[in-house]
């Protein structure tokens, strides 16, 4: 599901945050929560769905960028990610950002829908490789 919205970084921290209490994490007990805006202005969010295979576990991050790619949507302007403490994206979730952009603004976020660091895929993920890699 998505709704359309122009909405603004806390609004989209605060959604983010929203998620926590709805992840499926019993094996780290470490909740994230991603709240993606596509350039449409539409909202997709995502939880961590754990697994007791535990590789098979996908992150907040990806669930939400799934959700929007299987509805069409592949361009982002940014992706609020919150967690207790103020985790950063893993080394995955950045390469599938880069994969549809790196001016995505990303917006890391706490419980209490605090942005405490603002950044970019870019600034994320330096020397990305790129879908431009694969070209001709
Ligand atoms: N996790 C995310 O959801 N996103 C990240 O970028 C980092 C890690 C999840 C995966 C796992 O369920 C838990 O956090 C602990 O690694």
């Amino acid at each position: 599901m998505s709704q359309t919205n122009d909405v603004s970084p806390q609004t989209l921290a605060a959604l983010a945050a929203a998620q926590l209490s709805k992840t499926y994490s019993p094996y780290s007990h470490y909740p994230v929560g991603a709240a993606l805006q596509t350039a449409s202005g539409k909202i997709y969010t995502g939880i961590n769905i754990e697994n007791a295979a535990y590789p098979v576990t996908i992150c907040a991050e990806r669930v939400a960028i799934f959700k929007a790619v299987s509805e069409g949507e592949k361009e982002f302007a940014a992706i609020a990610v919150a967690t207790e403490n103020g985790g950063t994206p893993c080394g995955s979730c950045r390469q599938v950002m880069a994969e549809f952009g790196t001016d995505t603004k990303v917006y890391i976020t706490n419980k209490n829908a605090e942005i405490i660091q603002e950044t970019t895929v870019a600034d994320l993920l330096p020397g990305a490789f790129l879908p431009e890699k694969l070209e001709g």
